[in-house]
C-alpha cells in the first residue's frame, strides 16, 4: 500500500492544507475548515482506494462532507479505513498562530479505532519511556518513570498541555513534580509527535483533548516507536450512545493502548503544515503557485518522509527554489 499510495494521499493534506492556508489570519476559523474540508473530500475521491471513513466531521447527521462513514476515494485495490482532520487547529489558522496541519491517516479495514467526536485523556512518551507510565498513575509516578527512562531529572522533563481550565489539577501536579510545562492553545496532534521525538525539547503530551486527535496520534506514534495510553472523556449521554452503537466500552476507566487506538499493521500517517509549526513549515504562496511541507510515516518501513512540494497553478515564468 505504502508504495503505491503514499504520493496520492500527500496530495489530500497538500490540498486540504493550501485551501485553508488561504484564510489564515482572517478571524473565520469555521470558514478555514469548511474549505479544507471541502478540498480535502475532493482529493480523496480522486485517489484509488475503497475508503471508509473512520474518523471524520462528525456524524452523518451533522457534517454534510467526510462524515464517520462516509465511502470515499475512487475504487481500486485498496480497503481502507481512513481518519482525517482536515484542518487540526482551526482557531490557530484564524489567527495565524503557529502548528495547524492538515491530517489524515490511513489504514487497512479496522486498522484505526472507531470513536465518536468525544474527549479522550492522552499520555504520550518516547520510545524510551514506553512500558513504564501508566495514565492511571500519579502524575509525579509518571514524571519519575520517564525521568529514570530518560537518565535525567524530572526538572529536565518538559511536558506538553492544553491550557484549559479542566487542566488546572494537572498543571499543580505537573509543578509539584517539578517539570516544565509548555501551555498550548490548541493543538494537540503536533506535541503528540514532538513529544515521541528525541531533539523536540518535549518529553511528554497530558491531559484532555479531542478524541478524533487522539486515534490519528496513536497512528503517528505507532509509526514512531512511541506510546499512547488514553482513556474516554464522554461529555454527555448522547456520545456515549453513539460510542455504544460503535461497540465501544463506555467505562472510563477502560485504558486504550496504542495497539488498540491504531491496531493497523500497515498505516501511513500523513500532515502538511497549514501554518509554520514546531516540526512542519506553512504554507507559503508566491505568484501563480504555492509551497507545502509534509510529513509522512509509515508502520511498515519506519521510514519518516519530509516532502517539499512546489505546486504551480499557473504558468509562471520563475520558480524559487530556496
Ligand atoms: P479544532 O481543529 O477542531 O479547532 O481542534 C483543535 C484542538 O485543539 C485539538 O488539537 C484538541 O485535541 C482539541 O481541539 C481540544 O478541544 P477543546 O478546544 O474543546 O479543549
Amino acid at each position: 500500500m505504502e508504495h503505491r499510495l503514499t504520493l496520492d494521499i500527500i496530495k489530500v493534506t497538500e490540498s486540504a492544507a493550501i485551501a485553508a492556508a488561504r484564510l489564515m489570519g482572517m478571524g473565520d476559523r469555521k470558514g478555514a475548515d469548511k474549505t479544507a474540508v471541502q478540498a480535502m473530500r475532493m482529493a480523496l475521491n480522486d485517489i484509488p482506494i475503497h475508503g471508509r471513513i473512520v474518523i471524520g466531521e462528525g456524524e452523518r447527521d451533522e457534517a454534510p462532507m467526510l462524515y464517520i462513514g462516509e465511502e470515499v476515494g475512487c475504487g481500486g485495490d485498496f480497503n481502507v479505513d481512513i481518519a482525517v482532520d482536515p484542518l487540526e487547529g482551526t482557531n490557530l489558522v484564524a489567527t495565524g498562530s503557529p502548528n495547524a496541519l492538515a491530517v489524515m491517516a490511513v489504514a487497512e479495514r479496522n486498522g484505526l479505532l472507531h470513536c465518536p467526536d468525544t474527549y479522550m485523556e492522552k499520555l504520550v512518551v518516547r520510545p524510551s519511556a514506553k512500558g513504564v507510565v501508566d495514565i492511571r498513575a500519579s502524575v509525579k509516578d509518571n514524571l519519575n518513570a520517564i525521568a529514570k527512562a530518560e537518565d535525567r531529572d524530572v526538572d529536565d522533563l518538559t511536558v506538553v498541555i492544553l491550557d484549559r481550565p479542566r487542566h488546572e489539577q494537572l498543571i499543580r501536579d505537573v509543578r509539584a513534580a517539578g517539570a516544565r510545562i509548555k501551555l498550548i492553545s490548541d493543538g494537540d496532534i503536533t506535541p503528540a509527535i514532538a513529544a515521541v521525538v528525541e531533539g523536540t525539547g518535549v518529553h511528554a503530551l497530558m491531559g484532555i483533548g479531542g478524541a478524533p486527535e487522539g486515534v490519528l496520534s496513536a497512528a503517528a506514534v505507532k509509526c514512531l516507536g512511541g506510546e499512547i495510553q488514553a482513556r474516554m472523556r464522554w461529555r454527555n449521554d448522547e456520545e456515549k450512545e453513539r460510542a455504544k452503537k460503535m461497540g465501544m466500552d463506555l467505562s472510563e476507566d477502560k485504558v486504550y493502548t496504542t495497539e488498540e487506538l491504531s491496531p493497523g499493521e500497515d498505516i501511513i500517517f500523513v500532515a502538511t503544515g497549514v501554518t509554520k509549526g514546531d516540526i512542519l513549515e506553512g504554507v507559503s504562496f508566491f505568484g501563480g503557485g504555492a509551497r507545502t511541507h509534509s510529513m509522512v510515516l509509515t508502520s511498515t518501513t519506519k521510514q519518516i518522509r519530509f516532502v517539499d512540494t512546489i505546486h504551480v497553478f499557473e504558468r509562471v515564468e520563475k520558480i524559487r527554489l530556496k
